[in-house]
């Protein structure tokens, strides 16, 4: 059939001029995500806090062991992680005038192998988010739309590759992957915890016994305790997780699957565990939970720590907060969830009430009341 000549609303030149660049920046910025992982192989963070915190680019050339021809090349990558915000530069201290590249608070965060209080290397989770198994199941997302299927509805990574992102069996897929998974994830749940305690540490006290659900090898659990020694401390997750946990002399590990029975306490937490998970699971879980605490008068609440999608935020912390929901729809069942949503599923679990008592960045802190 022949096309038929439509009209189009024509942009200004002006208009026309910045609709380019944006689809260029729109379009290329998995260069910048690309650019950043390869700041993250090559361990330029670490290389310029080696050098002291601050490096020309011969500096670096020679600490990273470039060949020479490669480094107006290396200026160039520099220059899309300064303008992003990865690193920073100045000529001041420079006898030369030449550019020299500071660590940021993005880049100190990318450190490793630096020990250092509440120091979590988040160079994993950079890996494991721009690595060819995430990249190309977001290549399915348009095939993965026109795909009709009955519910519950699976991801694209795992329809691209057969089983669920942190299922056992992903571990088969590739074993590289799977280890970078989950260096990267216990990294990206570690971050923060210290901040936590100090922002609204408050919602601890006058809790006698805490259930950390879903809590890991019990990294959040073991500076609850350092932070409030009365606090009776159990940690409820997966065999094959609780297996690899660090002894210790006052938390008390459970084995177990929180969808079955979650110990009972006076408090459950849930951190950063709900936004893997559907809707329907998310219910199932909030249930378990509701069973294991006493009544609000009691003291008994469940604690939160997740993302509440807010556009109030402002445009940074909004677009984080997207761009994790994106991750999810992509590579697993669950999602972010802004407040209503998060309402929905309380009160479809049988809970009557619920607090944000904080929040902290991209995400918040809640309580929610049987
Ligand atoms: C993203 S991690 C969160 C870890 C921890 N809450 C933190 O913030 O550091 C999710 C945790 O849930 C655990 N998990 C997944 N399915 C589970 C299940 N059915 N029962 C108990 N734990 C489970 C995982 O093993 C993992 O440790």
């Amino acid at each position: 059939m022949a096309a038929q000549a439509q009209t189009i609303e024509v942009p200004t030149d002006a208009e026309l001029l910045q609709a380019q660049a944006d689809l260029w920046r729109h379009s290329l910025c998995y260069l910048t995500s690309m650019g950043l992982r390869c700041a993250v192989e090559l361990e330029i963070p670490t290389t310029i806090h080696h050098l002291g915190g601050v490096a020309s680019l011969p500096n670096l050339m020679s600490a990273l062991s470039l060949p020479s021809v490669k480094m107006p090349f290396l200026g160039r990558l520099m220059r899309v992680l300064v303008t992003s915000g990865v690193f920073a530069a100045d000529d001041s201290g420079s006898e030369s005038g030449e550019e020299l590249y500071r660590l940021t608070p993005l880049s100190r965060v990318l450190l490793h192998g630096v020990v250092a209080d509440e120091h979590h290397s988040q160079k994993y989770l950079v890996l494991a988010v721009t690595s060819p198994h995430y990249t190309e199941a977001s290549l399915g997302l348009a095939d993965w739309f026109k795909k009709d299927t009955v519910p519950p509805v699976t991801s694209p990574f795992e329809d691209r590759y057969g089983v669920p992102l942190l299922d056992e069996k992903a571990a088969l897929l590739d074993k590289e992957l799977d280890d970078v998974v989950n260096k990267g994830l216990a990294a990206h749940d570690n971050l923060g915890i210290a901040t936590i305690l100090r922002e609204c540490g408050d919602i601890f006290n006058g809790v006698e016994s805490l259930t950390d659900c879903g809590g890991g090898d019990g990294t959040t659990a073991r500076a609850l305790v350092k932070a409030y020694p009365h606090l009776k401390c159990t940690v409820l997750d997966l065999p094959k997780v609780i297996e690899k946990a660090p002894p210790h002399d006052v938390i008390n590990y459970v084995a177990g699957d929180l969808f079955h029975t979650v110990p009972s306490s006076q408090a459950v937490m849930l951190k950063l565990v709900l936004h893997f998970w559907s809707d329907e699971d998310c219910v199932k879980i909030l249930a378990q939970c509701l069973k294991a605490i006493p009544s609000r008068q009691e003291g008994g609440k469940v604690i939160i720590i997740e993302i509440v999608v807010e556009p109030s935020l402002g445009p940074i912390m909004f677009e984080a907060q997207l761009l994790m929901d994106m991750l999810m729809m992509v590579n697993t069942r669950g999602g972010q969830r802004d407040e209503k949503h998060w309402r929905q599923l309380f009160m479809q679990a049988g809970f009557t009430d619920y607090k944000i008592v904080k929040k902290l960045g991209a995400r918040s802190v809640i309580e929610v009341y049987a």
